[in-house]
């Protein structure tokens, strides 16, 4: 019996249920929801959901559905025929999580979600479960980053959320660089596309070091909070989200930040290059050629091909300095990865076949769709400079990949060990879409915790 004012969901197969949906409109399909009249003697709103072929995914869109198919004040309680996989229940929970995330919660809360899950054998979904919340609430975390206005997103107010969470967990350490220190050490790129901005850039590296580890996995996440274009200035369209352009960065703080919470075995540094792409006297121009991290200069046509500049400098730091067993960015790099690939899709670039399947694989179980893309030899003679060791933005089409051979170039004898994911695209969700919410995805924390969980 369900208490009184709550939700009842009725989300699976049994004979019960399955009567119940002898009578929905789309019997079965995952996703597809059907509340029922208030039953006369069942004080409860009954919410009949679809798991399409009851696989994790099918129960995420159906975990999805049912919490957008009740009021957020009523309590939910999902009745679970038995028999379900533990996978299915990872699947169900993370739907359920996903989708009730509100941003506005995360200013001004309260942040709540009371959800019940209704089952015979309740020790068989723990691990399950855990997962799922970790999971969840780092891609909550992700997206409260990524909607957060960059008026209170500056690259210091960045850093001070990463030090704050790293704070509240035992062998997690953060190192954040100032100017200065960038200046000192070489980081020419993060310094000039973050000169023009009354925000000075930062550089966060988040380390997780547990002692069992045996791999060393180097994360690097884009972080521009905000992206005018900086001289090479955007049109009014095309700069209105550029909030956003941090996302890389979140997603890789989160899911390290979750490797953690998981106590995952696996030695993992977080490195993010945080800077304001912005107009002014002092902001660095097209046509000046800057020095990056490793000592090469880059011509820098247009200014607006800021992100490939500052990672440069990071992942040749990441590999001179870190000896990582590979090494994983996430950038929202080029509007060329929608016009390749639409809206949900993130671009996959890496010579490591190997790497590609774990990702894929891993993107397919968290529900994060990706694509392989080339890194063609060939097409490294367009990024050729007259004036100097290479040029930032050729005008050859192919943005996308252009964009990634640029980034292979600062990879030196670790760039068979390197994947990049251009997530311009999936980073943002025009409307309500299953797991989704309008606004910040967290495109990547998913796909990463199972990667690194594997
Ligand atoms: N942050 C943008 C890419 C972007 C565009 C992300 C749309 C999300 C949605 C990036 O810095 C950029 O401006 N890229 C340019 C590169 C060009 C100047 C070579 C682009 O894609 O147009
Ligand atoms: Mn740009
Ligand atoms: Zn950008």
């Amino acid at each position: 019996m369900l208490p009184a004012d709550s939700s009842g969901v009725l989300a699976g197969g049994d004979d019960e249920t399955a009567e119940l949906f002898r009578g929905a409109d789309e019997p079965g399909r995952a996703g597809a929801v059907q509340v029922l009249p208030r039953p006369l003697r069942i004080p409860a709103r009954i919410v009949i959901a679809g798991v399409g072929a009851a696989d994790e995914a099918g129960w995420r869109s159906a975990g999805a559905a049912a919490v957008r198919a009740v009021p957020v004040t009523e309590p939910l309680n999902i009745l679970l025929p038995d028999g379900v996989a533990p996978d299915a229940v990872r699947g169900l929970a993370e739907g359920v999580w996903l989708a009730a995330y509100r941003f506005r919660d995360a200013v001004e809360g309260p942040r709540s979600v009371e959800v019940t899950l209704q089952t015979s054998t309740p020790g068989t979904y723990h691990a399950s479960l855990a997962a799922a919340r970790v999971t969840a609430a780092a891609t909550w975390l992700a997206r409260d980053l990524t909607n957060m206005p960059a008026s209170v997103k500056n690259p210091v107010w960045f850093a001070d959320q990463v030090v704050a969470e790293a704070a509240t967990r035992p062998g997690v350490s953060v190192l954040v660089r100032e100017p200065e220190q960038l200046r000192a050490e070489g980081f020419g790129g993060l310094l000039a596309v973050g000169g023009g901005s009354a925000s000075p850039p930062r550089l966060v590296e988040l380390s997780w070091r547990p002692e069992r580890a045996t791999r060393h996995i180097v994360l690097v996440g884009k972080g521009i909070t905000f992206d005018t274009g900086g001289l090479s200035i955007k049109g009014r369209t095309g700069m209105a989200l550029m909030k956003k352009d941090m996302g890389g960065a979140a997603a890789i703080i989160a899911a390290t930040l979750a490797a953690a919470d998981l106590n995952l075995p696996v030695r993992i540094t977080a490195l993010t290059p945080l800077a304001e792409n912005m107009v002014s006297g002092s902001a660095y121009r097209p046509g000046d050629v800057i020095t990056q991290w490793d000592g090469t200069t880059t011509e820098t046509t247009n200014s607006d091909a800021e992100g490939r500049l500052v990672l440069a400098d990071v992942l040749a730091f990441a590999v001179a300095r870190l000896e990582p067993d590979v090494v994983i960015d996430l950038a929202t790099l080029t509007g060329a990865n929608a016009v390749a690939l639409g809206k949900r899709t993130a671009a996959l670039y890496t010579h490591d076949d190997a790497l590609a399947q774990a990702l894929e694989q891993a993107g397919a179980a968290a529900g994060e769709r990706m694509w392989r893309l080339p890194l063609p030899e060939d097409y490294v003679e367009y990024l050729h400079s007259d004036i100097a060791d290479r040029h930032s933005s050729p005008a050859m089409g192919a943005g996308s990949v252009v964009a990634a051979l640029f980034l292979g170039e600062f990879l030196g004898d670790r760039v068979e060990s390197w994947a990049h994911l251009d997530m311009s695209a999936p980073s943002w969700a025009e409307k309500h879409e299953s797991d989704l919410v309008k606004g910040a995805t967290g495109w990547g924390v998913r796909t990463l915790v199972r990667y690194l969980s594997a």
